[in-house]
This record gives C-alpha cells, sequence and structure tokens, in this order.
C-alpha cells in the first residue's frame, strides 16, 4: 500500500480487530509512521507502540490530520466515542467494523456530508484470512472506496455489497459465520472420539478435513453442491451419514439459524445505534 504525508491512517480502538488490520497493513509495506491509534487502555497502546505505530490516550489527537479514521471499538460504545471525536472532518473516510452501527446513527453522530463506509469482517481477520463486506454512503468518492477495500485487505478478502441491509446478510453468513464451523468441528471431534479415536487424532481429522474441503470447495470449478455429489457413492460411508444430516433437515436448520442471525442484526442497530440523539 502507498503511503503519502497526507495518508496517515487513525484508528480509534486499539483492541483485536484493530490489531490485526494494523499487522496486516504493516505486512503489505504501510510504513508504521503513518498509523495512529487511539485507546484509553496503557497496555492495549503499549501493544500497538512496540509495532512502531504512534499511540495516543486521546482519540481527538490521533483522528486530527488523517486521510482515514477506522472506528475500532465495540458497538456498545461507539456513540459515545463518535459523538467525542470533535477532530472528524466530513471529508475525511470514516470506516466504521461496529458491528450493527448502520449509516444512520454514524451520519448523526458526525456530520450529513460525513464519507463514511460500513464494514462487516470476520474473526479469521485476526490472522489475515477473514472476509469482510462493504457499503460506503454516497459522500465516498471512488479514491475513498478503493482506500477502505485497501484497509480491510489487511484482514483478508473483501466484497463490496449492493445495499446496507445486505450487511445485515453477510453478519449472519460470514460475520457470525467462524462459529458455525467451529460447532460442527466440535460435533464432529466429539463423534470421532465416541468411535474409539483419541481426542488429538480426531482433532487432526477434522480439522485436516475442514482445511481440505475448503480448499477444494475454493478453486471455484466445482460447486459445493456438486464437490458432495462426487464424494458420494450410492449405498456407501458418506451417503449412510448424509442420509441422516438430510433426515433431520441439517439446511433447514442452518437456514433457520441464519435468519436468526440476521434478525439480531437488525436488532442490534437498534440497540446500540437507534434513536440517535
Ligand atoms: N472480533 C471480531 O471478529 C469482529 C468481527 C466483526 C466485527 N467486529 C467489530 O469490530 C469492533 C472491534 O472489535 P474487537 O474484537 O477488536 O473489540 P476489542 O478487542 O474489545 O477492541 C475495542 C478496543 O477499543 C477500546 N475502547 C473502548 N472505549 C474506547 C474509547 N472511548 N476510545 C478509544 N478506544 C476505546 C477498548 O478498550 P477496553 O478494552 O477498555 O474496552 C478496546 O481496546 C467491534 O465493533 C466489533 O463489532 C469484530
Amino acid at each position: 500500500m502507498q503511503t503519502t504525508a497526507d495518508s496517515r491512517l487513525a484508528f480509534i480502538g486499539a483492541g483485536n480487530m484493530a490489531s490485526a488490520m494494523i499487522q496486516g497493513l504493516l505486512r503489505a509495506g504501510i510504513n508504521s509512521t503513518q498509523i495512529h491509534v487511539a485507546d484509553p487502555v496503557p497496555e492495549a497502546r503499549a501493544r500497538l507502540a512496540e509495532l512502531g505505530v504512534a499511540t495516543y490516550s486521546d482519540n481527538n489527537e490521533a483522528v486530527a490530520g488523517a486521510q482515514s479514521v477506522v472506528l475500532a471499538v465495540k458497538p456498545q460504545v461507539a456513540r459515545q466515542v463518535v459523538q467525542s471525536v470533535d477532530a472528524l472532518q466530513s471529508e475525511q473516510l470514516l470506516v466504521s467494523i461496529a458491528a450493527g452501527i448502520n449509516l444512520a446513527s454514524l451520519t448523526q453522530w458526525t456530520s450529513p456530508q460525513q464519507a463514511i463506509v460500513r464494514c462487516m469482517p470476520n474473526t479469521p481477520a485476526l490472522l489475515g484470512a477473514g472476509v469482510s463486506g462493504l457499503y460506503a454512503n454516497n459522500h465516498c468518492d471512488d479514491k475513498q472506496r478503493a482506500l477502505a477495500e485497501r484497509l480491510l485487505r489487511s484482514a483478508g478478502t473483501t466484497l463490496w455489497v449492493k445495499t446496507e441491509s445486505d450487511l445485515d446478510a453477510v453478519t449472519a453468513v460470514s460475520g457470525s459465520g467462524p462459529a458455525y464451523f467451529f460447532l460442527l468441528m466440535e460435533a464432529m471431534i466429539d463423534a470421532g472420539v465416541a468411535l474409539g479415536l483419541d481426542r488429538t487424532s480426531a482433532t487432526e481429522l477434522t480439522l485436516q478435513t475442514a482445511h481440505g474441503a475448503s480448499l477444494m470447495a475454493q478453486q471455484g470449478n466445482t460447486n459445493p453442491a456438486q464437490l458432495r455429489q462426487n464424494v458420494t457413492s450410492p449405498g456407501g460411508t458418506t451417503a449412510a451419514a448424509l442420509d441422516v444430516m438430510l433426515d433431520a433437515d441439517l439446511p433447514g436448520t442452518i437456514k433457520t439459524a441464519l435468519q436468526a442471525a440476521h434478525k439480531r442484526a437488525i436488532d442490534m442497530a437498534q440497540e446500540f445505534g437507534g434513536n440517535p440523539s
């Protein structure tokens, strides 16, 4: 990522997600002196200062003069934090990764002209292997969209969505998605142990199978439904297992589960951002 004297990045909040993004940006070659981070917790600042970035206890000091500002605090404190940042100018790009905080709230807390990109990353971002949904308001120009995309690429891959409400679906699919796969892994490990394997072996078999299946699906030339059919011989072991899963309507359960996550994302927007004042 190219940086110039006027391409300072500010982070408000120095927690897990900010740390992951900053480490990704440094790996991508950004100069650490271009990154300015604010967090009230001395330990959080000290962890990031070790990476060579400038740290502040005052959010306004980090934000002043930055080209873009990443809001990386918990949704519960987002309103209070954003409303207290007087230094933010409408031409500065605000990139929010706060789950469930919508553009209407962010605009209300900043300025009607504020350039904002709302993003929904997920936990594998901590390893640079996340995926983020992005949506820009109409005050962002092409340069700012490209900047937001480069910022989020530090955490993995990116995908622009067509409407802001699509971010609630992104939350249900990929935002919360890692936990669904963790549950499946847990269940497969426990089932392997019940079949007589020791836990270490059951874990290794499960995790490598998840990794291999993901790699095969990511080749992109065959969709997951076809891949499943390809490995399911009639009357074989895989068919025996899949029959049980389909009889229990696993796909229907997953659909209902994602609908619940989607509804929760919508409710959270009201809880943490509603009635902006
Ligand atoms: N982690 C994920 O996988 C994930 C996925 C998608 C979206 N997100 C979103 O990313 C955001 C950050 O998540 P996270 O996991 O990085 O949270 P986190 O580790 O709790 O980081 C938030 C940081 O902000 C600090 N903070 C609190 N109040 C502040 C203030 N007034 N000014 C500046 N900093 C302040 C926190 O300090 P304290 O520790 O003292 O509170 C903490 O260090 C959240 O909104 C979350 O919804 C996270």
